[in-house]
């Protein structure tokens, strides 16, 4: 284990065992749950159709000068309907369906099918995900649709003989965990949606048919996969003949367009028993993986009640367990609540403040949060203002507390954080989705299924796969998150609704990224309501990230002014930096309309009329 040795100036400051009594005073008080969640379909007032948004006048953003993305620049406004993604193809397909008369649910799952063909390193069918629903009716939902162990998953899976982890749960067969998506969708379609799959789907079934224009950003995706992907097979669509498809290519998946047709005509049973389950279960049984007819057979997405949480005077509706990401966005935002106003962004006082916010969260998030169907999770307790306000007492004015002295039993090794994707939908009625999903990894066990077409997750990964190591985000979670049969593996995915103080939604927003995510959302959700950055200057605001562990500050190159840099190191932040942090693709109601914003640091598209 790592020994720190604490400055002496933080020993006198800091009392870290008033920390660790606070988390066992807390998870006694706390109510923990130990369900699988409620129904999921809950009411608030309803809202109309979109009004002006009930917020302050907008402040112009001033970022360093070394800073690559400068301020001012403009967003992409629509006056009835937006859709943002990581392809400009899939969010066109959103759009299109709006146009024939359907409303944000029909085409957000519109959306999620065409990704799965246009931005195939995370747009998936083989691997799972999440969305939040407001409805203008006032209904709110979510649907979890996360992967989940196969059966025949056992806690040990990924360590060698010597107890040792291996590289199993990330790369090839063995990686995956029973998908979800093609149930998920179908069930939100069903409850939420007003056209039939068979229509929804046809934008995707055509991109995947007929084929779409590889961007620049898809062509450089698919070229770093080469190893990865080829290893397991030598010739897909994106390899022909083992070797990757330059951009300007036209990139048809006829395998894929087969596998779409068959649900679009059949539904989620076309995918968890018919000939598409076949393909799967024979590619498992090619590679020495585990998911059986009887894993696929039995896969059903749960309807959740949502993360309701509040900051300042704005609501918002996040995702509950089994992601992280509704209850470490709330505590992490609870804590910074605390203070009557935040510094300046780009101070660095307010770096500092926000990255110790972000670290007390993940604390909890490591060691607390898991599959409420197989563990109590203390919602109750993580979500509370009071709890944030004991947190924040933890949080010293002038020095870096040391993750080690809060929560010492747990070390790790720094990862770059890796893809997943967000998008975002809203209608003219005012009704609106955020969905997270993910392959994990991007590109996710590097194994397509041949004869139908689609990329395997490696969702295995975000188990505690020993519980006490870090995994390949560098995550280090506790014995909560280990594998058991059957249970889902804790994300951070965070889809969130914004709601102004009229119910009226504000920001629909979410990421990719890891870890990553909690921070990278709920920074824009800051940047909106804090320092009233318009939704552009919002997004373009460089990031930081703090995960607990490994203990550092991580900030994007140029993002941070080199004085404050050197005061951050100097109150004792250990800081790490990366070119870029966090692929976000985000809505906002601007006076009008809508305004979209795809990540600025990676490919996209907002779309709207
Ligand atoms: N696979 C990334 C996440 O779910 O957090």
């Amino acid at each position: 284990m790592r020994q720190t040795v604490l400055p002496s100036v933080f020993a006198r400051t800091v009392r870290s065992n008033t920390y660790a009594t606070l988390l066992l005073i807390g998870a006694a008080l706390s109510a923990c749950t130990r369900s699988s969640g409620g129904a999921g379909d809950s009411r608030i007032p309803p809202s109309g159709p979109p009004t002006d948004p009930a917020i302050p006048e907008r402040v112009a953003a001033k970022f360093p000068n070394d800073w690559r993305l400068p301020a001012g620049q403009s967003a992409t406004f629509a006056p009835q309907v937006m859709a943002v993604s990581n392809s400009m193809d899939a969010s066109a397909a959103a759009t299109e369906i709006m146009r024939a008369g359907g409303n944000a649910v029909d085409a957000a799952v519109a959306l999620g099918f065409a990704l799965a063909v246009t931005w195939p390193e995370a747009g998936n069918i083989g691997g799972g995900g999440y969305s939040v629903i407001r409805m203008a009716d006032g209904r709110i939902a979510t649907i979890d649709y996360r992967e989940i162990a196969p059966l025949a998953a056992t806690r040990n899976m990924y360590l060698d003989e010597h107890g040792k982890l291996t590289d199993k749960s990330v790369y090839g067969h063995l990686a995956s965990g029973v998908p979800g998506a093609v149930a998920g969708l179908n069930a939100l379609l069903e409850r939420y949606g007003t056209m039939p799959l068979s229509r929804v789907m046809q934008p995707a079934i055509r991109l995947a048919r007929d084929g779409f224009i590889v961007d620049s950003s898809l062509a450089g995706s698919i070229a770093r996969a080469k190893s990865m992907v080829t290893r397991y097979q030598k010739s897909t669509p994106y390899f022909p003949n083992g070797e990757p498809v330059p951009t300007g290519t036209r990139l048809v998946q006829p395998d894929l367009a087969r596998t779409l047709t068959a649900i679009a005509e059949q539904g989620t049973a076309a995918f968890y028993r018919g000939w598409v389950a076949d393909s799967l279960v024979a590619e498992m049984q090619r590679g020495g993986g585990i998911i059986t007819r009887a894993d696929l057979a039995g896969y059903t997405p749960v309807w959740r009640t949502p993360i309701r949480t509040s900051f300042r005077e704005y609501s918002l509706l996040s995702m509950p367990p089994s992601s992280s990401g509704g209850v470490t966005t709330a505590e992490a935002l609870n804590i910074l609540e605390q203070y009557p106003s935040l510094p300046a962004y780009g101070t660095t006082r307010w770096f500092h403040l926000v990255g110790s916010a972000y670290q007390r969260a993940f604390i909890d998030r490591n060691a607390k949060l898991a599959d409420p169907a197989f563990v109590p999770v203390p919602l109750a307790q993580l979500t509370s203002k009071s709890y944030a306000r004991q947190l924040q007492g933890t949080i010293n004015d002038t020095r870096a507390t040391p993750t080690q002295s809060l929560e010492p039993q747990m070390q790790a090794l720094p990862r770059e954080p890796e893809h997943t994707t967000h998008y975002s939908v809203v209608d003219a009625a005012g009704n609106a989705v955020a969905t997270t999903t993910t392959l994990n990894n991007s590109w996710g066990s590097g194994v397509w299924v041949r004869g139908a077409g689609f990329m395997l997750n490696d969702e295995m990964d975000d188990f505690a796969a020993q519980p006490g190591k870090p995994n390949m985000f560098g995550l280090v979670q506790g014995e909560q998150n280990a594998i058991q049969p059957g249970k889902r593996m804790l994300s951070a995915m965070s889809p969130t609704i914004v709601l102004d103080r009229n119910n009226q939604v504000l920001l629909v927003v979410g990421a990719a990224g890891g870890p990553t995510i909690i921070t990278g959302t709920s920074q824009v959700i800051l940047n909106v309501i804090q320092h009233r950055m318009n939704l552009a200057d919002a997004m373009r605001a460089p990031r930081i990230h703090h995960q607990a562990l490994p203990d550092s500050l991580t900030f994007e190159a140029g993002g941070i002014a080199p004085a404050v840099l050197d005061s951050l190191r100097n109150m004792g932040h250990s800081m790490r930096q990366l070119r870029a942090l966090v692929n976000v693709n985000a809505i906002m109601r601007v006076k009008g309309g809508w305004e979209g914003v795809p990540e600025p640091r990676r490919a996209g598209g907002a779309v709207g009329y």
